[in-house]
C-alpha cells in the first residue's frame, strides 16, 4: 500500500492506494475517531458489486452502517436526488458524529460529498472511488457538488474528505470505455506536471491497457501525488489549480453541445487536450513533434482524437465555451503547454484562432 498526504493544515488527510483496501475499510475508519453510525452512499451498479463487502467491513469493525443507493449515471447528480438522500439520512438517524462513505465513481463522490458538506452543516466524509477517473481526480481535492439544468457542477462546495481509499482491484469490473476515459486524465498529469510520467505511460501502454494492478497502483499514486501538490498550494483555485483544466475548456464545450450524452468526460478532454496542444504550438512555440506525441498516445489508448463537427456546431461549441467558467473579461482563458510537463494558465486566445483549431479537429474527422 502507498500513501499520499494532502497537506491542508488541520484538514490534512491521507489517500491510501493499493489492492484490498475495500475489504479493510472498516479497520482504516476505526483510526479516524468517527462516530459509530455511517451511511454508505453508492450507485445502483457499484452497490450491487461492492456494497456488501464495504458494509461487512464496516460492520465487523464495530460501525453501524446503512446503505443508500442512487440510480447510476450523471442524471442522478441533481438537487432532487440530494433531497431524497437528506430524507434517508434523517430517517436512519445519521447524526453529527456519523460519517458518510462515498462508494462509487465521480457522480457518487460529488453527490455524497455534497451531502456530507451540507447535512447537519457538515459530517465527516470518506471517499472510496471505484472508477479510474474518480481515483486520480474527483475524489482528491475536495470539490463536491451537483448539476443544475443550466449547467454542470453549478451548486457545490469545497469539502475535504477525512480519508480516501483507492483500491485498484475494483478496476476488474469497470467497463472498458470508462477505464479508457480515466486514462485521459492520467495522461493529462504527465502533460501538465511530469514529463517522465508521460514517458512512462508511453512506454507501458500495453500493460496499462491490460490493467496491470502493480503498474496501476504506481500510476494512481503518482496522479494523486501531483493533484495533492497542486491542491495543497491552491485549494480553492485562485491560481495554480487551474492547470488541472488543461484540455477542459474545449472538452466541457463538447460535452455541453452534445447534451452530456454522447461523450464521456474523458473522451471529450482527449479531444480538448489535442486542441490545447495545437493552440500551444501556435501561441507558445510548443513543438509540433510533441503535439504529435500527445495525439498518438490518445490514439493508442483508443480515445477519440477528432470529431465530426459541421460548421453550425463549431459556432455552438465556441458559444458553449463562452459560458464556461473560464471566461474572464470576455476572453476565453486557456491552459497552454510550453513542453510536455510544463504548462501555464490564464492565456487569452483570440476567437479566430480558436475557430481555426476547432476546424483542425473536424478536418481530421468525418464529414
Ligand atoms: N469533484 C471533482 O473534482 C471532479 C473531477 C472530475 C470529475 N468530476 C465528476 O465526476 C463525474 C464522472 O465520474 P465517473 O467518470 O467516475 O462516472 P460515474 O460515477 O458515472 O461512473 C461511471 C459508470 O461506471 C460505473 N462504475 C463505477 N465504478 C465501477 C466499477 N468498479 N465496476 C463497474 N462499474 C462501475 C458507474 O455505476 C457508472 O455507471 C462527473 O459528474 C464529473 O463532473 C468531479
Ligand atoms: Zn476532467
Amino acid at each position: 500500500m502507498q500513501n499520499v498526504r494532502v497537506e491542508l493544515g488541520s484538514r490534512t488527510y491521507r489517500i491510501a492506494i493499493g489492492p484490498s483496501l475495500i475489504a479493510n475499510l472498516g479497520v482504516e475508519c476505526k483510526n479516524l475517531n468517527l462516530g459509530q453510525k455511517c451511511a454508505i452512499v453508492s450507485d445502483s451498479n457499484v452497490s450491487l458489486i461492492y456494497g456488501e463487502t464495504v458494509f461487512k467491513s464496516l460492520k465487523s469493525a464495530g460501525f453501524d452502517p446503512v446503505l443508500i443507493t442512487i440510480p447510476a449515471g450523471e442524471i442522478s447528480k441533481n438537487l432532487s436526488e440530494v433531497q431524497s438522500c437528506y430524507e434517508l439520512l434523517a430517517h436512519h438517524r445519521v447524526e453529527r458524529k456519523s460519517f458518510i462513505v462515498a462508494l462509487g465513481g465521480g457522480v457518487v463522490g460529488d453527490l455524497a460529498g455534497f451531502l456530507a458538506a451540507t447535512y447537519l452543516r457538515g459530517v465527516p466524509l470518506v471517499q472510496v472511488p471505484t472508477t479510474l477517473l474518480a481515483q486520480v481526480d474527483s475524489s482528491v481535492g475536495g470539490k463536491v457538488g451537483v448539476n443544475l439544468k443550466a449547467g454542470k457542477n453549478l451548486v457545490g462546495a469545497f469539502y475535504q474528505p477525512r480519508y480516501v481509499a483507492c483500491d485498484q482491484s475494483v478496476f476488474a469490473t469497470l467497463p472498458d470505455r470508462e477505464y479508457k476515459a480515466g486514462l485521459a486524465e492520467v495522461i493529462k498529469y504527465g502533460i501538465i506536471y511530469d514529463r517522465s510520467f508521460f514517458v512512462k505511460i508511453e512506454q507501458n501502454i500495453e500493460l496499462l491497457l491490460k490493467r496491470d494492478p502493480v503498474l496501476l497502483s504506481e500510476i494512481v499514486a503518482r496522479c494523486c501525488q501531483i493533484k495533492a501538490e497542486i491542491v495543497g498550494q491552491d485549494e480553492t483555485e485562485t491560481g495554480l489549480r487551474a492547470i488541472l483544466n488543461f484540455g477542459h475548456t474545449i472538452g466541457h464545450g463538447l460535452e455541453a453541445i452534445s447534451g452530456y450524452g454522447q461523450w464521456l468526460h474523458g473522451e471529450a478532454i482527449s479531444i480538448g487536450q489535442i486542441a490545447a496542444a495545437r493552440l500551444s504550438a501556435r501561441l507558445l512555440g510548443f513543438p509540433q513533434i510533441e503535439v504529435d506525441r500527445i495525439r498518438s498516445l490518445f490514439s493508442r489508448v483508443g480515445l477519440p482524437t477528432h470529431i465530426a463537427l459541421p460548421a453550425s456546431d463549431r459556432r455552438r461549441l465556441l458559444d458553449a465555451m463562452n459560458v464556461d467558467k473560464k471566461v474572464v473579461a470576455g476572453e476565453i482563458k486557456f491552459v497552454l503547454a510550453r513542453t510536455i510537463g510544463t504548462v501555464e494558465f490564464g492565456h487569452g486566445v483570440p476567437e479566430d484562432l480558436l475557430m481555426e483549431i476547432i476546424e483542425t479537429l473536424h478536418e481530421q474527422g468525418l464529414n
